[in-house]
C-alpha cells in the first residue's frame, strides 16, 4: 500500500459502525458502509450527521471546520451491496458481538476482498487466532478496538495474533495516528475474551456487582464512589449502559 488514504470499508452501520465510518472520513479516506439492514444505513447516516457526537455538533462545539464536516458524507457510501467491500483496502468488521457470526463474516471477507486487503475487527474482545484462523491469510488478520462515542474516544487497541504480519499492524497503527487515535498494540490471548480494556474492566465490573450483592451499596453508589475517587467520567454500572446506547 503506497498511498496514505486507504478505501475503508466497515461492516455494520451501528453503534460502532457508525462512528467508525464518521473518523475515516474526517480522517480523509473514502468510506463504504456495509449493513445488512437498510433501517441501520438511515440511521447511521443520521448520527453521523446530526448525532450526539455527529459533526454538526462538532462544528458547532468548534471541534471541526464547516468544510471538513461537509466532506464526511460525501466521502461515506452506505450500501447493503455486499460486492461493494470487495474494493476496500481495510474492512473495519462491526458486526454484533457473535462469534459465529464474525468467523462466517471472515471467511465471506477473504473470499471478496483483494489479497492485500486488511481485514480488521472491531471486536470487543473474541480471540484476533480465532478470526484469523476462519481465513488462509492470517497475517493480515488484526483486532482494532475501538470505544464509544467513536468520535471522542482515543482508544485503538491493536491486538496482534502470533500470525499478524509487520506491514498488517504498521499500517493500521499508522491509520489509527492519523485519525487522532492512540493505537497500542498487544498480544492476542486467545483463553480469555477481552483484549486489555475490557478483561480489566470485566474484573472491576464482577466485583462491583458482588459489592452490590453483599448489601454493601446500591449500584448508583458504588458509580458515584468510584467516580468521586478516581475522576472517572462514569461508573462500573453507567459504563455499560452508555456503550450500548452509543451515549445518547
Ligand atoms: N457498543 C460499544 O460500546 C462497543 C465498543 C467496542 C466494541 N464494540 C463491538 O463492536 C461490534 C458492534 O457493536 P455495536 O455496539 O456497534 O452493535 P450494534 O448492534 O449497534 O450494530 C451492529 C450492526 O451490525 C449490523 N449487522 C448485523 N449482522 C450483520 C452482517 N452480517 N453484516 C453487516 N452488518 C450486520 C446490524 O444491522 C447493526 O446495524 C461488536 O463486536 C461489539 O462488541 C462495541
Amino acid at each position: 500500500m503506497t498511498t496514505s488514504l486507504e478505501r475503508i470499508g466497515i461492516l455494520g452501520a451501528g453503534v460502532m459502525g457508525s462512528g467508525i465510518a464518521q473518523v475515516m472520513a474526517i480522517a480523509g479516506h473514502e468510506v463504504t458502509c456495509y449493513d445488512i439492514a437498510e433501517e441501520a444505513l438511515v440511521k447511521g447516516r443520521e448520527t453521523i450527521d446530526t448525532g450526539r457526537f455527529g459533526v454538526r455538533t462538532a462544528v458547532a462545539r468548534g471541534k471541526l471546520d464547516q468544510d471538513t464536516a461537509d466532506s464526511v458524507l460525501e466521502l461515506v457510501t452506505f450500501t447493503t451491496n455486499w460486492d461493494d467491500i470487495g474494493a476496500c483496502d481495510v474492512v473495519i468488521e462491526a458486526v454484533p458481538e457473535n462469534l459465529e457470526l464474525k468467523i462466517a463474516t471472515f471467511k465471506k471477507l477473504e473470499a471478496t476482498c483483494s489479497a492485500e486487503a486488511i481485514l480488521a475487527s472491531n471486536s470487543s474482545g473474541f480471540s484476533i487466532t480465532a478470526l484469523a484462523g476462519a481465513t488462509s491469510t492470517p497475517e493480515r488478520v488484526i483486532g482494532w478496538h475501538w470505544a464509544s462515542p467513536v468520535p471522542v474516544m482515543k482508544l485503538a487497541e491493536i491486538t496482534r495474533g502470533p500470525a499478524t504480519s509487520d506491514a498488517t499492524v504498521e499500517t493500521i497503527v499508522r491509520i489509527a495516528a492519523a485519525a487522532g487515535k492512540n493505537p497500542i498494540v498487544i498480544k492476542d490471548q486467545p483463553r480469555t475474551w477481552g483484549y486489555v480494556a475490557n478483561r480489566v474492566y470485566a474484573g472491576m465490573r464482577r466485583e462491583a456487582q458482588r459489592v452490590v450483592d453483599e448489601g454493601i451499596a446500591t449500584p448508583e453508589e458504588v458509580d458515584a464512589l468510584l467516580i468521586d475517587c478516581f475522576r472517572w467520567p462514569t461508573g462500573p454500572f453507567s459504563m455499560g449502559r452508555g456503550a450500548g446506547s452509543g451515549w445518547k
